[in-house]
């Protein structure tokens, strides 16, 4: 059995047991730190003051620290593996929030607030000081209604079973539990708790029915804003504000609203593109003058459905593969045995299989074999492969239908934000060789939870910052566009 080390996380006084020799990234992930270079040691968000034991420092590192202004007792996250007991203060809990690697201007204001990412697989959920913009707590958990489904479309075909009902006491209670859990160690006056999630989630919290979310033409007619008081959702709390914010449409939530707060997409002359590779796959495309998004029928294969040995980014599962002297060689999460493959991972793998010329351009495995194996006991079969397709042609898709509609390409673009749970171990040279943007690497920015970076920003800002945003954002169904077969079985290749 592999040797087991304490890592003690300050200031939200967390406690884990990891094995020896884990990196930190796999560790703080989970607790929505953001790692937006992506461990190249150039954006120094993911720093950490190392308060006991001990954590290598080696010359890359150090040139690093220093070109960032930081003296010995620091380091980057990205670089460290914990190989004993330590206790580290993470600068992210603490620190200004940021957007884009900017500070965001807010103004400041009195008391606390809480910002809260409800998404399908994931929960998490930060306190805010709203004076200085500190995040004095985090908590993450994966959304209990898990078990009525994995993907959007069982949780809501579970709705229509019977369970909304069920679906939203257990949302509504885990949400106040997450919240008790942040006030136990900050016991503050929160006067505003702001959610952002897909339409579902807004629709199950809020006890609106799923059933348009399901039938042609699949238009809610609920998709604005809902207040709560603390009594309505049965939570102890005094005079606080619950706010779930708008969705765009039936199938574009408030997630994305809030993603493009982060990318300050609407404040931008340039165009921009932000892609969430979540349960959904949503896209988004524009400027300060309009503004296009989709969600494409990606399904989930990000997260691990659909894929035999699919699972989350989490503790067991291969989130990057590399091909060295001949050899695939996999990393895992949480440095355990393997027990998955997630999205990232999936990517790599693909990358590795066309580079090694072991798949075709049509995704057909070229020495008819019917799995290979990326690490002992988990292997890709040739139906993975078609639903990597299905996923990444989906995606790139979406992306060429949104700059068809705003009549620009690739040239006109200057960003394209990636956001999405397991973006922190995107490679971005895999993205690019599996077609699933393309686009020049250096324009492509990984950007974390917007949808957490965006809710935080909704917590300084009055209505009318929501309102410009949905101004100036239209909502395009993709498959009614003519070209969307074309484009589709185009991208459907490998090449
Ligand atoms: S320095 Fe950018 S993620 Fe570590």
């Amino acid at each position: 059995m592999s040797e087991k080390i304490n890592i003690h996380l300050q200031p939200i006084g967390k406690s884990l047991k990891v094995n020896k020799g884990t990196p930190l990234v796999d560790v703080l992930h989970e607790f929505g730190i953001e790692f937006p270079c992506g461990g190249k040691g150039i954006c120094g968000r993911c720093k950490i003051k190392l308060l006991k034991g001990k954590l290598e420092l080696d010359t890359v590192q150090q040139q690093k620290l220093q070109k960032l202004g930081l003296g010995n007792d620091w380091r980057l996250a990205c670089f460290c593996n914990a190989e004993t007991d330590i206790t580290i203060e993470v600068s992210q809990f603490e620190n200004i929030i940021l957007a884009d690697n900017t500070p965001f201007r807010f103004q400041s204001k009195t008391g606390f607030g809480i910002a809260f990412d409800l998404g399908t697989t994931t929960l998490v959920a930060q306190l805010v000081n709203l004076e200085n913009g500190h995040i004095l707590n985090s908590v993450s958990d994966v959304n209990p209604q898990a078990r009525f489904g994995a993907d959007l479309i069982s949780r809501i075909q579970s709705c229509l079973d019977g369970n909304q009902e069920e679906l939203q006491q257990i949302i509504r209670r885990k949400a106040g539990e997450m919240i008790e859990s942040l006030l136990k160690e900050h016991p503050v006056e929160v006067s505003k708790i702001n959610f952002v999630g897909n339409t579902a989630m807004h629709h199950i919290f809020s006890g609106i029915s799923v059933a348009p979310l399901a039938q042609y033409p699949f238009h809610s007619p609920e998709i604005g804003s809902r207040h709560f008081t603390p009594e309505q959702l049965n939570w102890n709390l005094t005079e606080t504000d619950i706010h779930f914010y708008p969705s765009i449409g039936s199938f574009v939530g408030s997630d994305i609203v809030a993603g493009i707060a982060a990318t300050q997409m609407a404040f931008r002359d340039e165009y921009t593109v932000l892609v969430d590779l979540g349960t959904n796959g949503e896209i988004v495309v524009g400027n300060r003058e309009k503004i296009v998004c989709a969600s494409t029928a990606a399904g989930p294969a990000f997260e691990g459905a659909k894929i035999s040995q699919g699972m989350r980014a989490a503790t067991g599962a291969i989130s990057s593969v590399t091909f060295e002297n001949g050899k695939i060689k996999s990393h895992v999460i949480g440095n355990v045995p393997a027990r998955g493959i997630c999205g990232s991972g999936l990517i790599d793998v693909m990358a590795a299989l066309l580079e090694t010329g072991q798949i075709g351009i049509f995704g057909e495995f070229e020495n008819g074999e019917e799995k290979i194996e990326i690490a002992p006991g988990v292997a890709i079969t040739q139906q993975d492969i078609r639903e990597f397709q299905l996923a990444k042609a989906a995606v790139a898709t979406g992306i060429q239908i949104l700059l068809n509609k705003l009549e620009i390409s690739f040239e006109n673009i200057s960003q394209v934000f990636i956001a999405g749970g397991f973006g922190n171990f995107l490679n971005i040279s895999n993205v690019i060789r599996t077609g699933l943007i393309e686009c020049n690497a250096e324009k492509i920015v990984k950007l974390g939870n917007t949808a957490l970076i965006g809710v935080k920003m909704f917590l300084f800002e009055d209505d009318s910052f929501v309102e410009e945003i949905l101004s100036k954002a239209t909502h395009i169904n993709l498959e009614a566009d003519p070209a969307f077969q074309d484009i589709y079985i185009e991208k459907m290749m490998l090449n």
